[in-house]
């Protein structure tokens, strides 16, 4: 299903949404905001901001606190992202040019720090210290996770489960905040929030096995391609495939990673390799499970056309193509 024919059940609300992200992001300084404006016309999926008001409205009507959290995690996510391009060296975001790549890595650092102060100076006007301890917990984790993920890539020692906590923290957790914050927004029991957080968590673990798979594809995402290998990026494809290599072709991976990852030919060997390993099938198993234990928990909540939504959205996240 199309995220077009998702959005559908909360329209009126996302467009509400949409007037807050921009009026959030706006500065009087010139140049930030000619650059916010560029952000701004290259949106990107939304998913975040569907998955506060969809876990809100399971629980009742779209409220101020909503459309707060909805901002919030947006502002973060593309603050992290507009960081991340500079982290990764990434020239390419929504298919279009990334901010460092337009403006250079210092503009793009005092960029991400604009929009995560203008995140937080929301949630306080508004009142909302309580959103605001979730969201931050997460965006320490973020920050965390991807410098584990640092760590492990100077290492090369990766292990599977290493990996499946660099993913919940620097991914998942953001995705749970933004489903129990939705839900706190509306449905205030702990009982609840605690589902939605679980269910967010399952359902950023498939987001991020999906965005690590387009790495090993050919298809035109919007951004980079086989630029994890080239960071030194050890993700679960690869960790699997080095871990059924025999022993000469595992040290040649690791060699190629360590030593030639900035070489073009090389990084496809290694790609060519984890296709050929059974890598790509073996990500993509572990995904539908987190797939199948987000739909699970997603059935505690009451059934509508909300929950329904959420449910193909879910699914979205496993079967999207960028
Ligand atoms: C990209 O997130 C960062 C990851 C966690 C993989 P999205 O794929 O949701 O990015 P946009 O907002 O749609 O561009
Ligand atoms: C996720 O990691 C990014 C964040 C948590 C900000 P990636 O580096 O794989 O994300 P993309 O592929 O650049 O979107
Ligand atoms: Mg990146
Ligand atoms: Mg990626």
């Amino acid at each position: 299903m199309s995220l077009e024919a998702i959005k559908q059940p909360i329209a009126r609300e996302l467009d509400i949404f949409e007037d807050r992200f921009r009026d959030a992001m706006r500065s009087k300084t010139p140049l930030l905001d000619k650059i916010t404006w560029y952000i701004v016309q290259r949106k990107g999926k939304q998913v975040r901001p569907m998955l506060v008001l969809l876990s809100a409205r399971l629980f009742g009507p779209i409220n101020e606190a909503s459309y707060t959290a909805a901002s919030l995690v947006e502002l973060l996510h593309t603050a992290t992202l507009v960081h991340d391009d500079v982290v990764d060296d990434a020239n390419e975001r929504r298919g279009f040019f990334s901010i460092n790549a337009l403006w250079k890595n210092k503009i793009a650092v005092l960029v991400g720090d604009f929009l995560l102060s203008q995140g937080l100076l929301l949630s306080i006007r508004h009142g909302e210290v309580r959103l605001l301890e979730i969201v931050s917990q997460a965006v320490r984790d973020m920050a965390e996770g991807e410098l584990l993920q640092m760590e492990k890539a100077r290492k090369l020692d990766i292990r599977e489960d290493v990996y499946f906590e660099i993913i919940r923290q620097k991914t998942a957790s953001l995705i749970a905040a933004a489903c129990c914050a939705g839900a706190t927004s509306t449905a205030p029991d702990d009982e609840t929030r605690r589902n939605m957080w679980l269910f967010g968590e399952k359902t950023g673990m498939a987001f991020q096995i999906r965005d690590d798979l387009f790495d090993f594809g050919t298809d035109d995402v919007g951004k980079p391609l086989g630029i994890d290998i080239k960071e030194k990026k050890m993700t679960l494809p690869l960790i699997y495939t080095l871990a059924h290599a025999d022993r000469n072709t595992r040290r040649h991976i690791l060699n190629i990673v360590k030593n030639h990852s900035e070489e073009r030919e090389k990084v496809d060997e290694v790609i060519h390799l984890v296709r050929n390993s059974g890598g790509l099938e073996y990500a993509q198993e572990a995904m539908f499970r987190y797939r199948d234990e987000a739909f699970a928990l997603l059935e505690k909540a009451p059934d509508s056309e909300y929950r329904t939504a959420l449910r193909d959205l879910v699914s979205f996240v496993t079967d999207r193509t960028k």
